[in-house]
Formats: structure tokens, C-alpha cells, sequence
């Protein structure tokens, strides 16, 4: 109880004493904090709004050694751009004053700041006009004023947040018509913090966009290094979600140094990326335009941020060639109804109280006032300046960027931030007494409001402007994010120019999202082909992209692919597979059909192979024919006509069995193949051996009392030839039976082809085949071999040796070569081997008869063959060298036995 009394007292005395005491007008020295006077632009009314606008750039300030009172803060050049911002306020205050419907009976009145880009004077100038003071001091407010409604600024962010953070603590409604910076919109830190222009999540996934939307995939990216410049980090973001890579990203400080200058001019200079997007405040980025230009940097595409899309550099001639072709961002612009006529009508004898007048005058009309320079800035030229200005000068004929009324998009948001706070303070002034959204249904009192009370309006704000926009705030006081897309041309007069081509509204469809004009947009050097911005440029069809293991994606090697693959799209990153039956084209850009591949009748090879067979074919009919003709000739009877004739048969047969080789492999053809040249040739072979064993059977029968001779005669060699082949023939039906041969498509043994070939099942049943075939063969040789020197003029033993080495080598020679072919040539080695062997029985075993039988008739006899035994047998015969009677004998017996009948 006792604290309590204590501090209501106090409390008492320190309200009488604030009552009582004129705390600023006779405050004692100790109690002032020595801050400098502060000046604004002040027009009186019954509520007032602030305004803080950096009409002036920044200029360096002068380290100071505190040696004395350091100097104030300095501001740079007056920029007409954003004196007409100001003018936007004064021009809308105007209005709505003038308006009968909106605040009536009420009058608005300002004060306004400049803050020159500064932090320091932002804060300066918010505490001036919370204060309403001259001499600035925190947590005081004059009662006898009229109340301070809200505040309108800053422009630039990083000025906007000591301003939000000041007025957060005390309510004060704040309207940014320009700070953009995405941290803005966090309501915890900046409650009492609103904006007119969209948060730059949204500008910093448009530039991305724009960055896509032209294929720039290596993009160097620059920033200032404030809360501004944050959003390139979602620049950044967005182009690598979108597969895009950043070639360098730097950030440099909002105040000037050299140093860092020169090295992001070096870096841009060496970069391979000539899209740049620069996220920064326009002063902040003029010395690096200046040295851009002077060293000619050109090429590049600069995709610039809203704040310096439309810069004050666009009348500066010098700039002109290099930074032409920039396309930016720009917030949408809007409309103001007379407010080009209100331009032209800035006297300073309208406006006395414009402290930034006098100095625009002179800076417009290159002209002095006589009573001194204003107060603001010191302009170092007024020495060189002979004209005195005199305020009358005309401002018709000025055509600087505060006269542009036509392209209004901060000054609108200027405008319409007015128009807010009105709007909020007409609510408040409209509110039914026992209706009021405040605490016991109170209402604020319009003249004599809390900020707070304000701050309730202006978040439930929703009006429709004169211009038809609807205008309120989201939950985190931003308005929706409508862009236009600007580019910079060189104009017929040599100036540049801002042209829009494209637009880019985050609240339609998407698709419909970014809307871009190509034809419309004029690249640096006046091209009007996309410049090109990559690392490496992109992969035809047929190769993929390998990239350098560590490198960003965007640096890679093309690679072909591999046989068999493809690609078919540019910038593929893998070959694909062709389906088996398919292959790449030469280009590796298709899959084609395999070409199917097989031993036909058409092409050369089958052709040749056909004709051979025909005509082999053919002479084995015409030894047929004459062995038939002279089938009574000793020539022929000698020796088993019959096997003759049957071999001669098999033989053709087996010229003809090539046939079923060549032509498409059908299911039939494959079962057909390799049995019915099994069984034929070991017919062939059969009938040799047949033939063989007869004469050596007949020989040995010549021998007194042989008992041999028996066997002489026909059915020994039926018997041989039909168990020769049955083997064959059994052999056959197993494997026909168990596992038959059967067509197949093979893929796979040769690139880009299908081979239709035979597939043998079972490979030891051919070999079995192929086997029996040569232990025949061998047989017959080894028999043949043996009896090669029996009298043998008329006996084919010496013969059928040589056949059987043909038939033998040809067989020993075509295993190799059959495992070793593929595909047609394998079967050509078979059909040849099939040929080969035939003919050499042909041509062994039957030319020599053939020789005699047409062109020797007269040796074809009897006598002569037994005849012509004894003198060879003179020659040659040793073994049977016991006497010419006995020869002579024996020769008779045996060509008698030899015969068939
Ligand atoms: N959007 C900028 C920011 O948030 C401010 C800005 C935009 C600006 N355009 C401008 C500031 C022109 C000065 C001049 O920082």
C-alpha cells in the first residue's frame, strides 16, 4: 500500500510538472541533448501526415577526428525523380483537402524529411516528426499540436527499417511507397509497418523467371549489401531450382570503395556470363555503371532490380551504349489525374514553405538566389553560377524527370499511400459513438487519436482509388505483386528510352503468369537475337551431357553415345537404349529397325552359290546320262554299276541339299538342313566305302580258293550302303525327335543386325552328324588308302583315296572356318564345304571314267584294261611280283569278278 501511494504521487508530480513547466522552451542547457536543428518541409493542419523521401543522394561523409562538434550530415545532389515523389504527397494532401466527401471540415497537413539515403538521417527525421519539434527528443510529444497520423516512407529499405523499428515502439502507422525488402514483412519486428508496393519474394522469383524464360543458365549475380539486396539469395534460389547456374554472385557495400569497385569490375571483365542481374539501389550501383562504361564493358545483358529499372543515369549520354538492352522489373504504373498540370505549376511562390524548392530552381535553371543557397545543401558551384534566379523563369519549357508525368509508379504509390491514410482517419472520423471497434465499443476522437487507434484503421483499410484499384493490405501489409518487364532502347534521337515488353503478374494463372513481348525488345548494340548466356552451349541429339565431377551442372562435355544408344532431345543427360530388334542411326539421334540379316537368293553371294549348285547339279546328271548311255561299256560295268549309278545320285543330291541352306530360315528348312545333309552325304560317303571294300573284297577273291568270293557281288555293297546310311538316317530322327533345329532371330552376335538363323537345338547332335560323316569318310580314306595299289586300272581305289583326301581336307579345313563366321557367311561356309566335298567325289571319282569313256573309246575294253594293268603292274607292282602267268591270271579273275553280273 504504502509503494502504491508513493507512486501515484510521483506520478501526480511529474504530470503537474508537464503541465505546468514548457519542457522544450526553457529547458535548461544540462537537460538538451545537443542534436542539430532539424528541417522538413512543414504545411499546417488540423492532422498532420509525415513524409520522408530521399530527395538528395547520399554524398561520403567527412571522417570526422572529434575535435569539434562534428559537421552534419551531407547530402548529395537533389534528384528530380524523387523531389517528385514528395510533390506526389503534397499534390494528393491537396486533393483530398479540397474533397468534400472525404475528411470534411477536416484539413490535412504534412511535414516531410528528407532522408537522403541516409540511416542516420531517416532516424533523424522520424523522431522530428514523432517529436514535433525542432530540437528532436525520443518519448515526447507536444500536446498542443495537431496530432501525427502516420508516416509515409522511406524509400529505400535500409532506411525504412530504423524508421519501422522507431515507430513500431510507439504505433505509428507506416506506408512504404517503395521499400520493398522482403524482411519487411515480418509483422513481429515491424508491427506497425505497411507498403504499398509488393515484397520482393515476388520481384526476386520474377527475375528468375526472366533469367529462364531467355535460357540464360550461367548468370552472374550482384547485390547491394543491405536488406535490399537480400533478394538476390531468392534469385539465386529460384535459378538453380530451375537448373540454371550461378557463375558468380557477389555483394558489395551500399557505401562507395574503390577497391571493391575494381574488383567486381574484374570479375565481370573475366566472367563468361553476360547475364548479369544487379539486385541494388540505384546510388548505390552508379559508380559501377560509370566504371562499366568507361572501360567498355559491353555484351553483357543487365537484368536490373525495380529500384533502378528506371534510373537516373538514363539521361547520362555516356552510359548511353553500354548499359542499352537492360530489361528489368518495374512495379506497374498508374495514373493521376492532373497531376502533370500540377507539375508545371511548382512555383516557389506557391510553395514559400518548400525548402527544396528554391534549390530545384536552381538546379533546373542553372541559376542563384540572391539571399543565399538553401539551406539544405551547400552546392559547391554557386561561384560559377552568373545567372540570379528570380522565380518566374518558365517551367513549360523544362523537360527533366520531374516533369514526366507518365510514367508514375512510386509517385502513384505515393499518391495512394495519402489516399490510405485518409481513407483510414475518414473510417476513424466516421465512427458510430457505442459502435466502435474499440475497447467498450469507443470510437477514437478524430483530433486527438492514439496511433494505435490509427494503426486499426489502416489495417482494415479497403477503398477503390480514383483509378479504379482496389487498395487494402494482405496479413502481412503487402498489396498484390503486379510487375511490368522493361527494356532500355536507344531512341531515333539517341537517347534512351524505357520501353515496356512484357508483364508479369503473380496473380493470374499460371502460364499466364509472365507475358514477354520478344519483338519488342532491343538488346545491347541494338540486336534483336536473345543473347546468349551459358557455360557450355547445349548437346545435339546423339550425345548427353557429362559433366566435370565438382563443376556446376551447366559446365559440361558432349559426349556421343555409345552404339546401340541414343538421344533424341538436345541437353540430354543420359543415351537411352534401342529395344533389341532396334539400332541407333549414324546420327544417334533415331532407333531404327535392325536390318534382318540372311543368306537369300537375291543378293550376289546366294546368287553365285545358287548357280554354282545348279550347274554342279547338272554335270553330275550329265555323268549320269553317260554312264547310263555307255552303261554296258567295261568301263562302267567294271566295279558295281549299281553303287556307281547310286553315288553319282547321292552326289547330285547332295549339290542340290545346298539349296534348302539358302533362303529365308523357315521351321521347316531348319529341320531339313542339317539332317538331309547328314543323311545324303553319308550316303555318298557309304557308297565310297561300299565301293572300296568291294575292290579290295574283289582283289582278295582272285585268290585261289578265297573264300571271299562269296561275297562279291551286290548285296555285300547294298548291305554296307543301307547300314552307312540307316546310322545316319537313326541319328537324325533323334535328334529331329528330341530337340529339332529351329528358326531364330539373333540380336545380339552382330551390331545393328538381326540374324535369322538356324538354331541346331542341340549342337552335340550336330556334331554327332558331322562326326559320323568324317569317321565314314576316314574309313573309306584308310580302306581306300590300303588298296590304292591293287591292279587298279580299271578300280577306283586310287581314285577314291584322292576323293576322300579332298572330302577329309575339305571337312578338316571347314570346322574352323564355321565356328569362326556369323551370321550368312557361316551358312555360305557350310553350302561351300557342301560344294566342295561333292565336287571332289564328283570330279575324282568319275572325270577320269568320264576322260576314257568320251574321248579314249578305245581304251575302254577289256583287253586294254587288263592290258594296261600288266604294264603298270610291271611298273609298279611289287607285292604281286611272283609271276607274270599268275598276274595275268589274277587280273582276269578279279576284272571278271569286278563286273557285276
Ligand atoms: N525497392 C527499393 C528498396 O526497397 C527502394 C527503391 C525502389 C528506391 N526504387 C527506388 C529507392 C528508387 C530510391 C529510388 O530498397
Amino acid at each position: 500500500l504504502y509503494s502504491y501511494w508513493m507512486k501515484m504521487i510521483l506520478y501526480r508530480i511529474v504530470f503537474q510538472l508537464m503541465q505546468t513547466v514548457p519542457l522544450f522552451d526553457t529547458a535548461q542547457p544540462g537537460c538538451r541533448l545537443p542534436a542539430l536543428k532539424t528541417k522538413g518541409y512543414i504545411r499546417d493542419g488540423d492532422i498532420i501526415i509525415g513524409g520522408i523521401f530521399p530527395v538528395h543522394f547520399s554524398e561520403a561523409l567527412p571522417e570526422s577526428s572529434f575535435t569539434k562538434l562534428p559537421e552534419s550530415i551531407h547530402c548529395g545532389e537533389l534528384q528530380y525523380r524523387y523531389y517528385r515523389w514528395l510533390h506526389g504527397m503534397v499534390f494528393a494532401i491537396e486533393e483530398i483537402n479540397q474533397n468534400r466527401k472525404l475528411l470534411p471540415n477536416i484539413t490535412l497537413g504534412f511535414r516531410i524529411y528528407d532522408s537522403c539515403f541516409l540511416v542516420q538521417r531517416a532516424t533523424e527525421g522520424t523522431i522530428w516528426l514523432v517529436t514535433g519539434h525542432e530540437e528532436p527528443i525520443p518519448n515526447y510529444r507536444c500536446q498542443k499540436q495537431s496530432p501525427l497520423a502516420a508516416i509515409l516512407g522511406d524509400g529505400p529499405s535500409h532506411t525504412s527499417i530504423p524508421i519501422a523499428r522507431l515507430l513500431g515502439i510507439y504505433s505509428y502507422p507506416q506506408i512504404s511507397y517503395a521499400s520493398s525488402a522482403v524482411s519487411l514483412s515480418d509483422k513481429n519486428e515491424f508491427p506497425s509497418f505497411f507498403r504499398n508496393i509488393p515484397s520482393d519474394d515476388f520481384q526476386a522469383m520474377g527475375l528468375a523467371r526472366l533469367v529462364m524464360y531467355f535460357g540464360w543458365t550461367w548468370v552472374g549475380l550482384l547485390a547491394e549489401d543491405t536488406d535490399y539486396g537480400q533478394g538476390i539469395q531468392i534469385v539465386k534460389e529460384e535459378i538453380v531450382k530451375a537448373g540454371g547456374c550461378i557463375a558468380f554472385s557477389e555483394k558489395f557495400p551500399a557505401v562507395f570503395s574503390k577497391k571493391v569497385v575494381n574488383y567486381i569490375i574484374q570479375l565481370i571483365k573475366r566472367s563468361s556470363a553476360n547475364a548479369i542481374v544487379v539486385f541494388t539501389n540505384e546510388p548505390t550501383f552508379l559508380p559501377y555503371m560509370g566504371e562499366i562504361s568507361k572501360q567498355n564493358i559491353s555484351g553483357k545483358v543487365w537484368i536490373s532490380s525495380e529500384a533502378w529499372t528506371i534510373s537516373f543515369v538514363l539521361s547520362q549520354k555516356e552510359y548511353l551504349e553500354i548499359l542499352s538492352g537492360t530489361i528489368g522489373i518495374m512495379n506497374r504504373k498508374g495514373v493521376i489525374p492532373g497531376f502533370q498540370e500540377y507539375l508545371y505549376s511548382v512555383y516557389p511562390s506557391k510553395f514559400p514553405t518548400d525548402i527544396f524548392i528554391k534549390e530545384f530552381w536552381e538546379k533546373a535553371f542553372d541559376c542563384k538566389w540572391l539571399e543565399g543557397n538553401s539551406d539544405l545543401t551547400a552546392s559547391n558551384d554557386t561561384t560559377t553560377k552568373s545567372k540570379l534566379c528570380t522565380g518566374e523563369e518558365k517551367l513549360n519549357e523544362l523537360n527533366n524527370a520531374f516533369f514526366d508525368g507518365s510514367n508514375l509508379q512510386y509517385t502513384y504509390n505515393v499518391y495512394t499511400a495519402v489516399y490510405t491514410v485518409a481513407h483510414a482517419l475518414h473510417d476513424m472520423y466516421t465512427c458510430n459513438p457505442g459502435w466502435g471497434p474499440f475497447v467498450n465499443r469507443t470510437c477514437a476522437d478524430i483530433l486527438d487519436f492514439e496511433p494505435w487507434q490509427l494503426l486499426y484503421y489502416v489495417k482494415n483499410v479497403h477503398f477503390t482509388n480514383s483509378d479504379g484499384m482496389e487498395v487494402f493490405f494482405d496479413k502481412n501489409g503487402n498489396p498484390l505483386p503486379v510487375y511490368d518487364i522493361l527494356n532500355w532502347h536507344i531512341s531515333s534521337k539517341n537517347t534512351l528510352e524505357i520501353v515496356k515488353v512484357g508483364s508479369l503478374d503473380f496473380s493470374a494463372p499460371k502460364g499466364q503468369d509472365l507475358i514477354i513481348n520478344e519483338s519488342a525488345i532491343m538488346w545491347n548494340g541494338g540486336h534483336t537475337q536473345i543473347p546468349r548466356s551459358v557455360c557450355s552451349e547445349s548437346c545435339l541429339p546423339g550425345y548427353r551431357k557429362a559433366v566435370h565431377p565438382g563443376q556446376p551442372i551447366c559446365c559440361f562435355d558432349c559426349v556421343p553415345c555409345s552404339i546401340g544408344e541414343i538421344s533424341n532431345e538436345t541437353d540430354a543427360t543420359e543415351c537411352l537404349k534401342c529395344p533389341d530388334d532396334h539400332w541407333s542411326n549414324e546420327k544417334q539421334d533415331k532407333c531404327i529397325p535392325k536390318t534382318i540379316e540372311f543368306l537369300s537368293f537375291e543378293e550376289p553371294m546366294g546368287a553365285a552359290l545358287l548357280a554354282i549348285t545348279i550347274s554342279c547339279a547338272s554335270i553330275t546328271a550329265i555323268v549320269l546320262c553317260i554312264f547310263v548311255k555307255y552303261r554296258d561299256t567295261p568301263i562302267v560295268k567294271a566295279n558295281n554299276r549299281e553303287l556307281s549309278y547310286l553315288l553319282l545320285l547321292a552326289i547330285m543330291l547332295s549339290f542340290l541339299c545346298s539349296l534348302i541352306f539358302i533362303g529365308e530360315p523357315r521351321t521347316e528348312t531348319c529341320m531339313l538342313r542339317q539332317s538331309a545333309f547328314g543323311i545324303i552325304f553319308a550316303l555318298c560317303v557309304s557308297c565310297v566305302l561300299a565301293k572300296t571294300i568291294m575292290v579290295v573284297i574283289a582283289f582278295n577273291a582272285t585268290k585261289p580258293n578265297s573264300k571271299l568270293k562269296k561275297w562279291v557281288g551286290p548285296k555285300l555293297s547294298r548291305c554296307i550302303v543301307l547300314a552307312g546310311t540307316l546310322i545316319q538316317f537313326i541319328i537324325c530322327i533323334v535328334w529331329l525327335t528330341s530337340s529339332p533345329p529351329f528358326p531364330e532371330q539373333n540380336m545380339k552376335s552382330q551390331t545393328g543386325m538381326i540374324i535369322i538363323q538356324c538354331n541346331e537345338a542341340s549342337t552335340i547332335a550336330f556334331w554327332f552328324v558331322l562326326g559320323y560323316m568324317g569317321i565314314l569318310a576316314i574309313v573309306s580314306f584308310i580302306v581306300a588308302f590300303l588298296a590304292r595299289n591293287l591292279p587298279d586300272s580299271f578300280n577306283d581305289a586310287k581314285f577314291i583315296t584322292f576323293s576322300m583326301l579332298v572330302f577329309v581336307t575339305v571337312w578338316l579345313v571347314f570346322i574352323p572356318a564355321y565356328l569362326s563366321t556369323r551370321g550368312k557367311y557361316m551358312v555360305a561356309v557350310e553350302i561351300f564345304a557342301i560344294l566342295a566335298s561333292s565336287a571332289g567325289l564328283l570330279a575324282c571319282i568319275f572325270f577320269p571314267k568320264c576322260y576314257i569313256i568320251l574321248l579314249r573309246p578305245e581304251e575302254n575294253t577289256k583287253e586294254h584294261l587288263i592290258g594296261k594293268n600288266k604294264i603298270d603292274h610291271r611298273k609298279k607292282l611289287l607285292l604281286l611280283s611272283s609271276g607274270e602267268k599268275h598276274e595275268e591270271m589274277m587280273s582276269e579273275t578279279f576284272y571278271t569278278l569286278s563286273m557285276e553280273e
